[in-house]
């Protein structure tokens, strides 16, 4: 059930809106609850196009929810370039919007677009420095063009940030469901565990995953955003066990240091033993229109669901190259939205069956098989979307455009490991095919989750794409760690070898 586009009752999550406060945007007030996002509050509210961009001044929407795209930046409270995808609302906060004149909706800038053919790619400013004597007139236009957001209004210094050297028997970097299991099996053994992650909260994306699963040795399904609050419980009662939320591992630098930061702490990391759980990004496909508001990742769009309580719209056609494609559907019909269609790329024959799957079927959701998007529909935001079909054995006629009309695409694309800091420190790596069109880098681990003495790489930043998978590899990262130390009891061996064999199955 939902009122517009607020979720009020979920056959899964429970939402509990906080109390109602109201922000200004752009000078008019706009209803929040407190404690949700102020991309959540605004969208609830009917906003649509959050940014422009840089050069065309094309109309940008919320898309990832994860703070790594450019698409939410707005001035809030007189700071500029803040991600309001990742800014809790408080009450009376003044947001507004940048980089776009009069409004977000009507940008006159965007005539940049109707005249690409004069400022084609290679183009460059600094072009315009002839004739000397139009310089100057220039010069004022364009550093009103360049640039993102006008300089914040609160001219105070910002507060020293305090530099801090720890040396972890175990640093875990990354708190997602591979970094929790490899935290839980260190601290198990006694090792003093310090876990970095780049979110307020441990669990990752899992957090707001509502699928269902079995994890090894847990005895029953639960759902995955029950699975993280479980671990997350059990490590806050280890007393070795030290978490930094919103911390980043940005580098590693010689004589391995690892550099983190944090509000108001710089940490310069000289682990013992470093397990990488960093996770993956989604890797969308290209395509026509692919920035249009309305198009969101299939992890933004649990986030603005079951993290929010927002819906992404009223009708939506899922775009995926995995079954990946098929639990967003699920859950995007859960949550109320009419779904129209599942375009994948997978021909019928090698498309392997999934619970969700059935369930998409037997709700009579159209499968488009071995189809790709071709391009989205609409000037301001979705209004439709252009499948079309790729060449396969059963299908006659390749090519063949279908136009679906929508107010919503979500992109289930495939997913590439997070995996720079590795790379940074110089371990080896293979180029593998993850699908059609798509090569991901896959660091070289051995059966023990290392990838050198003492570093190790554990869930989807070691190439996992399985949830199973990733629990299990974190668990032989954090046993091989202590093992490594010299701490692990007589049974670390033993838990190992289970660990491998469940691995191998
Ligand atoms: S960073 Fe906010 S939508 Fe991507």
């Amino acid at each position: 059930m939902t009122d517009n586009l607020r979720i009020h009752h979920h056959p899964v999550v429970n939402f509990n809106h906080g109390k109602q406060i109201s922000i200004r945007f752009n000078g008019r007030p706009v209803p929040a609850y407190e404690g949700e996002t102020i991309a959540a509050a605004l969208y609830a509210s009917g906003i649509r196009i959050f940014s422009r961009s840089m050069k065309y001044h094309r109309p940008r929407g919320l898309y990832c929810l994860s703070g790594h795209c450019s698409q939410c930046l707005m001035r809030v409270n007189g700071e500029p370039n803040v991600r309001v995808c990742q800014t809790i609302v408080k009450e009376n906060m003044v947001i507004e919007s940048q980089n776009a004149w009069p409004s977000l909706q009507f940008d006159i800038a965007a005539i940049a677009g109707k005249l690409d053919f004069l400022i084609r790619p290679g183009f460059y400013y600094r072009y315009l420095i002839k004739p000397r004597w139009l310089y100057h007139i220039w010069e004022r236009f364009l550093r009103n063009a360049a640039g993102i957001g006008k300089i914040a209004d609160n001219s105070k210094p910002p507060s020293p940030v305090k530099r801090i050297q720890a040396s972890p028997q175990v640093l875990v970097i990354g708190g997602g469901i591979a970094g929790m299991s490899a935290a839980l099996n260190a601290v198990r053994s006694g090792a003093e565990v310090w876990l970095v992650e780049k979110e307020g909260k441990l669990g990752g994306r899992l957090q707001y995953d509502t699928r269902e699963f079995e994890l090894p040795e847990k005895g029953s399904k639960k759902y995955a955003f029950e699975y993280v609050v479980e671990m997350a419980n059990k490590l806050a009662n280890y007393t070795c066990f030290h978490l930094l939320t919103n911390t980043t591992a940005f580098g590693w630098y010689e004589e391995d240091v690892i550099a983190a930061t944090g509000p108001g702490k710089f940490w310069e990391f000289e682990p013992q033993c470093t397990i990488i759980a960093t996770g993956s990004y989604e890797t969308p496909p290209v395509f026509e229109n692919n920035d249009l508001p309305g198009i969101f990742l299939s992890t933004g769009i649990q986030r603005l669901m079951h993290r929010d309580g927002v819906l992404p719209g009223k009708q939506t056609v899922v775009i995926s190259s995995s079954n990946e494609g098929y639990v967003i559907a699920k859950q995007l019909y859960e949550a109320g939205i009419s779904v129209l269609g599942i375009a994948e790329s997978r021909s019928g024959q090698s498309s392997n069956a999934c619970p969700e799957k059935d369930f998409i079927l037997s709700k009579n959701i159209p499968v488009f098989h071995s189809h790709k998007i071709k391009s989205a529909i609409g000037k301001k935001q979705v209004k439709g979307v252009v499948l079309e079909s790729l060449p396969d054995p059963a299908n006659s006629n390749p090519g063949t455009e279908t136009k679906i009309a929508c107010d919503t695409i979500c992109i289930s694309g495939s997913r590439a490991p997070a995996n720079d800091l590795l790379f940074q420190h110089g371990c080896g790596g293979t180029y593998i095919i993850n699908c059609p069109d798509h090569f991901i880098r896959k660091p070289e681990v051995n059966n023990y989750m290392s990838v050198s003495d003492g570093l190790y790489a554990a869930g989807e930043a070691g190439g996992s794409n399985n949830i199973k998978q990733s629990f299990i590899e974190g668990k032989i990262a954090g046993l091989s760690a202590t093992k490594y130390l010299g701490i692990g009891d007589r049974l670390t061996d033993e838990k190992l070898n289970i660990a491998v064999e469940q691995l191998q199955r």
